[in-house]
């Protein structure tokens, strides 16, 4: 499905205007009234009522009163504003309420690509489900760099080295190919270039060019699907309520130290190689403690254990989605997936 990607939030309102909107569902967390943007938004001359009953990691059970909100106040347009958080739900309530609505996105975070694809992550009893399809992936994107000046430093941090980790899962999916493999080549290249100005300096030009990095990562990731980074992250984050960009980032070193280990074709190690090129590095060794030092020179620490921490490890093993794992090069073996965890929870 083709997408319209306009960049300014002035360009919101002519937009609705063009599409005639009559009335829209504006979905938003908590963190809204902080955006500067949000006066643009609220000025716009169209009708509109405010969902945003629901938290960060949503569950599947508040998108169900986004719906009933939708179709009571009949609304002919929904504009998701936020991060994946946000996104996610929107495209639940579009999804679930089997709307043809038009569907409008303004990330505020540059991390997952959420605006540019079909998934939708919500949780039920504490475990990540999977929905969504290319009916959910927004018609139209907003995309408004300023908006990141709020984002708060941890949080950019965390959303970055998501749209980081789509980008090199992607490109070593067993579903990539040389088109995905441009838009994970431009994701991991511009974040790379600008993480340090964006995190260290909230750098407006070096905001932009991440955001426009997340957004190839997700790009990527909707063609290629996320690996065993991604797969292993799930219930870092509902256990150890780590943010979802720091739970994959735990991960991702791990599992490429433990593909590495696992004798990989030559046709492997020429992906890896160039995927370390991207980085910066010559060699996957290299890339991968360069990761590290990374997320040390970030401060992002690996989780730590709250209790019986073998009974942590035996949940977290038992948690891994099959599916998403068989798009990882090397099939990881229940043993080797212990062993990962164990290296990871402190
Ligand atoms: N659908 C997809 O393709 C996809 C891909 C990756 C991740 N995800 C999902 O997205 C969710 C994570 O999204 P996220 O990392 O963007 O975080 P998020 O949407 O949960 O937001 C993180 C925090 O930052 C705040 N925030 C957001 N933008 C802000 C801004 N500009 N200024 C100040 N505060 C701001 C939010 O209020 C929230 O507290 C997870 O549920 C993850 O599983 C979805």
């Amino acid at each position: 499905m083709s997408q319209v990607f306009t960049k300014g939030i002035e360009q919101l309102e002519p937009l609705l205007k063009k599409l005639n909107v009559k009335k829209f569902l504006l979905v938003c967390d908590s963190s809204f009234p902080y955006l500067n943007i949000k006066d643009c938004i609220e000025s716009i001359t169209i009708d509109h009522v405010v969902f945003n009953q629901f938290s960060s990691n949503p569950l599947h059970d508040d998108a169900d009163k986004g719906i009933a909100l939708f179709i009571d106040e009949k609304c002919d347009c929904i504009i998701a504003v936020g991060g994946g958080s946000s996104l996610d739900v929107a495209k639940c309530i579009k999804l679930d309420s089997g709307s043809v609505v038009p569907l409008v996105a303004i990330p505020t975070t540059a991390g997952t690509g959420s605006e540019s694809t079909r998934h939708i992550v919500v949780y039920r009893d504490g475990k990540k489900e999977s929905l969504g399809n290319e009916s959910v992936i927004p018609n139209y994107v907003v995309f408004e760099p300023k908006v990141l000046k709020t984002l708060p430093v941890y949080q950019k941090k965390c959303t970055m080295l998501d749209a980081l980790c789509q980008g090199i899962e992607s490109y070593w999916s067993i579903n990539a190919n040389s088109e995905t493999r441009k838009l994970s080549r431009k994701a991991i290249e511009l974040i790379v270039a600008n993480m340090d100005k964006y995190i260290g300096e909230n750098d407006e030009k070096a905001a932009e060019k991440v955001m426009e990095g997340a957004n190839f990562s997700g790009q990527a990731i909707n063609l290629t699907q996320t690996t065993a980074a991604h797969a292993m992250s799930y219930k870092i984050t509902s256990l150890y309520k780590l943010p979802h960009g720091h739970a994959v980032a735990v991960c991702l070193p791990e599992v490429w130290e433990t593909m590495l280990k696992c004798n990989p074709s030559e046709e492997l190690m020429k992906i890896f190689t160039e995927i370390s090129l991207e980085l910066g590095y010559e060699s996957p060794s290299k890339a991968i403690s360069g990761f590290r030092s990374m997320m040390t020179r970030f401060g992002m620490n690996n989780p730590t254990s709250f209790g019986n921490r073998e009974d942590e490890i035996k949940e977290l093993t038992t948690s891994v989605n099959p599916v998403r794992l068989k798009n990882n090069p090397i099939q990881f073996s229940e043993e080797q997936i212990a062993g990962m965890y164990e290296r990871i929870v402190g």
